[in-house]
């Protein structure tokens, strides 16, 4: 019989983020302890999100997690590490808490359903959003506050910079148990607002090597990681603060191009070796390099994360101009209107000596699409109760009512 006390409810959403620096490698494979601390930009919500609800109810007789609609194994080491941190630190708060604003109880059962508005595993950071909108989502309904990157990073590393947004630091720390490995802000999303997103997406399909697998293999294996941990990414993390505070785009568009090139280069120095970079990959990389040449300054960067997808940086001003170039480099094979998704972009023709200079044979159909955004705010608070993906019964909202 259904108890007269009402569930929790709460419902978020969190961005998606790209590391400008990257995070690659673990010292600490349980805590998600990282070997090198990692910058990153945070993506538009409007664009790309997570939107995850989390109920919790006396009536719930287990702990239930939906992902896009299909039910999961609640036993994922991952999401109980999750959990039980988020648990650990209600139960910490509620020790030292009057009875008056108490959360739910701690035994009570929580059901949580997830859903991701782009690709699952399409090399978009899905894992980052989702796990920083799970520990948000949680800390809300538990109401814990506080700072959240341990429980984020327990579900995935890059997750805590979802956390903030604008422009964001993940400190590797120094501490065996953790807890100064946290995400800070660098500065806020209203910082840089001429600076312009472009995700060329070449395949959303599934990628052959997570970043779990792959860079412990990394850690294992490649002695240039260690080099580049220790000797490179510190000097480079001071330079890119540098850079974004002074919204110098040449120096930031090259040390991001960099750092993805040095990224992939550990790849390959893995042994056995990983590429997440494809043909369409590299000529994105070429097409970049051949605009900027031709323009004879920086003024387009790109990066790439474990898969063949690009996210490239540029400014207001150039995005038109760059998006012309990348149709005129891989026509749309179908769907030419629905070649550009997000923010919108005037179509412009490429004068022909920026033809000339690009001399790549187009490739139809090499990116598929392209989504414009922007830098983006952190999580939120979805107070619209139309937005909650569970029903009051904490089954699956859209779904059960199709
Ligand atoms: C290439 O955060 O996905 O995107 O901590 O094992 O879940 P786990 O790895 P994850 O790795 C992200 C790697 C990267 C670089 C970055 O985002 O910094």
């Amino acid at each position: 019989m259904a108890s007269a006390e009402p569930p929790v409810v709460v419902t978020c959403s969190a961005p998606v983020n790209i590391a400008v620096i990257k995070y690659w490698g673990k010292r600490d494979e349980e805590l998600v302890l990282p070997i090198n601390s990692s910058l990153s930009v945070t993506l538009h919500q409007d664009q790309l999100k997570t939107t995850t609800t989390a109920a919790i109810s006396k009536d719930f007789s287990e702990d239930r997690v939906w992902l896009n609609g299909q039910e999961q194994d609640v036993r994922q080491p991952r999401l109980q590490a999750c959990l039980q941190e988020i648990r650990r630190l209600a139960r910490k708060r509620r020790s030292t808490q009057d009875g008056e604003s108490l959360p739910p109880s701690l035994s009570y059962k929580v059901h949580v359903a997830s859903e991701n508005n782009f690709p699952t595993a399409a090399g978009l950071a899905s894992s980052a959003a989702g796990y920083a909108c799970l520990a948000y989502t949680l800390a809300r309904a538990y109401g814990v506050d506080g700072d959240l990157s341990e429980v984020a990073r327990r579900g995935s590393g890059s997750a805590c910079r979802s956390l903030h947004g604008g422009f964001v630091e993940w400190q590797m720390g120094t501490r065996a148990d953790g807890k100064d490995s946290v995400a800070q802000p660098v500065a806020p999303e209203s910082h840089w607002p001429q600076l312009r997103v472009l995700i060329l997406v070449v395949s959303a399909d599934r990628k052959l090597m997570g970043s779990t697998a792959g860079m412990q293999t990394s850690v294992e294996t490649s002695a240039l990681l260690k080099f580049r941990a220790e000797a490179v990414v510190p000097t480079r993390l001071r330079e890119m603060g540098r850079c974004i505070l002074e919204r110098d785009f040449q120096g930031f568009a090259q040390l991001t191009m960099k750092d993805s090139n040095q990224f992939h280069a550990t790849c390959l120095d893995t042994f056995p070796p990983i590429s997440y970079l494809n043909d369409t990959s590299r000529r994105i990389i070429h097409l970049v390099h051949r605009f900027n040449a031709h323009h004879g300054q920086t003024k387009v960067a790109y990066t790439f994360d474990a898969g063949p997808n690009a996210v490239i940086f540029t400014l207001e001003d150039t995005v038109a101009e760059f998006v012309a170039a990348v149709r005129h480099s891989f026509p749309p094979e179908a769907n030419g209107d629905k070649f550009l998704k997000g923010l919108p972009v005037a179509p412009v023709s490429l004068p022909d000596e920026l033809k000339t200079a690009l001399a790549l044979e187009p490739i139809p159909g090499g990116v598929k699409y392209i989504i414009s955004t922007q830098v983006g705010p952190g999580p939120q608070v979805l107070d619209d109760p139309k937005a909650h993906l569970l029903g009051p019964d904490g089954l699956l909202r859209s779904r059960s009512a199709a």
